[in-house]
Order: C-alpha cells, then structure tokens, then sequence
C-alpha cells in the first residue's frame, strides 16, 4: 500500500490511526509519501525528536522529498545512502528523504523524485543574522508584522537544487529513457503553476519541471507546496493534508 500526502511543516496529526486507519493494515514495505514541506528536521529540538520517533513507531515507512521549508543544514548533514535505486538521507530508520534527481523503485514502481522550491513567503526580505544590526532590524520587521525569514532558521539557500542536483537528475531520468510510473516534487511545472496561481513567478526549478513534462512519460505526478488539493490537466494531483492512495491499475 502506498499513500501519497502534501505539506506537512512538522505537524503529523494526520497520521494518527483515528485520521488514517489504514494503518492497521500496513507494514514496513508500506509507505506514506510526503511531497516536500516534511518540515520534521528544521531544529533538532526535544519536540522534533519526539515527532520524528513518533512516526518510526509507525507500522508504515515514511517517504518525504523535501520542499522549501526544511531545516537543510541538518537534513544534508546526514549521510547519504542508497536505496531503492535512489539516494537517500535516513532521518530514522523508517523515516527518509528521497533525495533530489533520483529514481527509485518501489513495490515494483517506477517514482522520480525532485523536492524543493521557491519561498513565496519572504517579499520583505531574508535576514542574516550574521549581518550588523541583525536585532534591530529583526523586531522591527516582526513588531511591524513584516513578511520575512532568517537565513539558516527559518530560510535555506539550498531550498532550489544546485547544478549538480540537476545534472543527476537528467542523468537518472535519461537512464530510465525518461520513463517512469510516478513523479513526485513539492512545486509544479511552469504551466501548471500558472494554472494555479498566477502570483506565483516561474523560475529555474519550474521551468525545469516543465521540461520534465515535455519529456517524460509518466502516469501521474503528485506535488504539494500550494496548500490546496485539487487536480490539473488530469494528471497533476496538487495535495495539501489530503491523503490518496496509489492502486495499480
Ligand atoms: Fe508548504
């Protein structure tokens, strides 16, 4: 069994057995999928953890591609494995990040995996807290109630993939002849973000995805960052706390 959910942000209520009784049904080599958003390793807090091995304790395993708020410090200081036919990082032995520009098999599916994506939430700025007057500037932006982040705590660079991660991912999608049953990332093509949400400015991830459309052939491809659950073009299954199952037909 596998199921497939949107953003998260550390808040796993939806998987309780009274929100998801399947549950009861399922075991390690089950899955629930999460598309970016995970947002379970931001800070290394006793909360955090506590969460985290919440979720091991779950007769499932738990997927995740990363979206724009993740903790990226901590999650890429992890050690990177193999699994699946894919790269991963194990948050917890059931818990893991499928890693950007991968392809993995699993329950003899075919899922390419690409996470992150643009902040929209920051249009009063990212502020560095090594820079001169950091303090001032950060309480009066939060009395003012400004749109902003902090770099490092609560916004990462690394929230958009570097050239190397879009290398392997042409590289991992030319080896499957841009095949594949699935694809999961947390932003949507170029095309299908307009659809959505015009406030939303293309840039170099979407139109990358766009050109992941153009190329690929896949039967559907599940992304979440736009907190909505709805369905575009028929194939493009946006999620939020909605929770699909995948049935091979
Ligand atoms: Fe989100």
């Amino acid at each position: 069994m596998i199921y497939i959910t949107g953003d998260t942000h550390g808040n796993f209520q939806r998987f309780s057995t009274d929100y998801f009784p399947q549950q009861k049904q399922m075991g390690r080599d089950d899955y629930a999928i999460i598309t970016g958003d995970f947002g379970g390793v931001v800070d290394g807090s006793p909360r955090e953890s506590y969460w985290l091995d919440w979720l091991e304790e779950k007769p499932f395993t738990t997927l995740f591609v990363d979206g724009n708020h993740e903790g990226f410090t901590r999650l890429n200081a992890l050690p990177v494995h193999e699994w699946h036919g894919g790269k991963v990082h194990y948050v917890r032995p059931h818990v893991i990040h499928l890693m950007r520009g991968q392809v993995f098999e699993i329950s003899s599916l075919t899922f390419f995996t690409m996470g992150g994506a643009a902040s929209h939430d920051i249009q009063d700025g990212i502020l560095d807290p090594n820079a001169p007057g950091f303090e001032r500037e950060y309480w009066f932006k939060r009395r003012t109630r400004q749109m902003f982040r902090v770099k490092g705590v609560s916004w990462w660079p690394e929230e958009l993939p570097t050239d190397a991660e879009y290398e392997e991912a042409v590289r991992s999608l030319e080896r499957v002849n841009w095949k594949v049953d699935y694809i999961l990332t947390h932003c949507a093509p170029t095309s299908i973000q307009q659809k959505l949400d015009r406030n939303y400015a293309p840039d170099r991830l979407t139109d990358f995805l766009q050109t992941v459309k153009r190329m690929s052939h896949f039967d559907y491809w599940f992304l979440g960052h736009y907190h909505r659950n709805c369905v575009v073009d028929d194939r493009f299954i946006v999620q939020w706390e909605q929770m699909v199952e995948l049935r091979q037909t």
